[in-house]
């Protein structure tokens, strides 16, 4: 899992340092594909491709959820996202190995750079809209690369102690919660829904699904997967090396506490977000109106 510094100064320099160099994520493509299959198979149902869609995946990473989006939307197109140069260079091998030919990638900050104007019906997301420095402008520009009436579908985190698979890790090597986790950014669904609210969303609802994360076929796989990542190796380079050695034979206790059956799993709690652009006439108060009447519902409700 990538986490973010709470206090990093520079947004930009921290994605290019980790994500963008990408070859951990690029490594560890399968376990990763097979990570959260189960979440992403909700995501996927909620998004509803349809056949003659256009749709924008937004930190679309090695394109697993671009491709399943490209394969629903045959008649239509499928552009993927992403910051990270490496990760997209698999992107496109995968997907030209697969044939699909309406699915393309654009190496772009979702954030700053144009998407393109009303272009799209559906903007999906699996795992990449929770590192936005902005995240108000980063959900206005993916909007107006959304026509008038078009649905959006994120999956992101819950908090940190509805994810086994990050407070269990988390207690065994040792405090990655000092840092802040940027990857939780979208859990509080009071926060969220305003930020999307604030950024032109309206319809915007919250789906709790609840299934395990899968970390690898054995301990000694999850352990080469875990001790690999790099938000682990700071962790590791920051203790004493007596320390360090007792955090990582935790960390195998801990990882083979949850073998199963199925191999490493991890109890892990993810929300599913949808969302539309309003429609041009359909409201009788402009859309950042009816946002912003949206989320002093929310407050309302939250209030009572
Ligand atoms: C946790 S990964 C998820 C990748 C992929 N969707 C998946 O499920 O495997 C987050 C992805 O978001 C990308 N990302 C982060 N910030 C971004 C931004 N501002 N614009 C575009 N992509 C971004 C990262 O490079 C990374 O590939």
């Amino acid at each position: 899992m990538v986490m973010w510094m709470a206090d990093e100064p520079d947004v930009r320099a921290w994605v290019n340092a980790d994500q963008a160099a990408g070859e951990f994520r690029v490594r560890y493509a399968e376990l990763f594909d097979a990570e959260a299959r189960l979440h992403e198979q909700r995501l996927h149902a909620a998004a509803n491709v349809g056949a003659a869609e256009h749709v924008l995946d937004i930190g679309c990473g090695t394109g697993r959820s671009t491709r399943a989006a490209g394969r629903a939307a045959a008649l239509g197109t499928v552009l993927g996202v992403d910051i990270s140069a490496p990760v997209l260079e698999l992107a496109r091998l995968l997907t030209d190995r697969e044939g699909l030919r309406n699915v393309s990638y654009r190496l772009a900050d979702a954030q700053v750079d144009g998407l393109g104007s009303a272009r799209y019906d559906l903007c999906i997301s699996c795992f990449g809209v929770m590192f936005f420095a902005d995240p108000v402008a980063a959900f206005t520009n993916i909007g107006c690369a959304l026509r008038p009436g078009a649905r959006m579908a994120l999956l992101a985190w819950q908090a940190p102690e509805h994810n086994e698979w990050y407070s269990e890790i988390d207690r065994a090597i040792g405090g990655a919660s000092a840092c802040g986790a940027r990857m939780f950014s979208l859990a509080d669904q009071h926060t969220t829904a305003g930020i999307l609210a604030a950024a032109g969303f309206t319809d915007i609802a919250f789906t709790d699904v609840r299934e395990p994360v899968y970390y690898g076929a054995d301990s000694a796989q999850a352990y080469d997967f875990v001790t690999g990542m790099q938000t682990t190796k700071d962790m590791l380079a920051r203790l004493d090396l007596a320390v360090a050695e007792d955090a990582l034979r935790g960390l195998r206790i801990t990882l083979a506490g949850h073998m199963t059956r199925d191999g490493v799993l991890f109890g892990a709690r993810t929300w599913i977000i949808t969302a539309r652009i309003p429609h041009e006439n359909a409201a009788t108060e402009p859309p950042r109106a009816a946002a912003m009447r949206q989320l002093s519902d929310w407050n309302n409700d939250r209030a009572g």
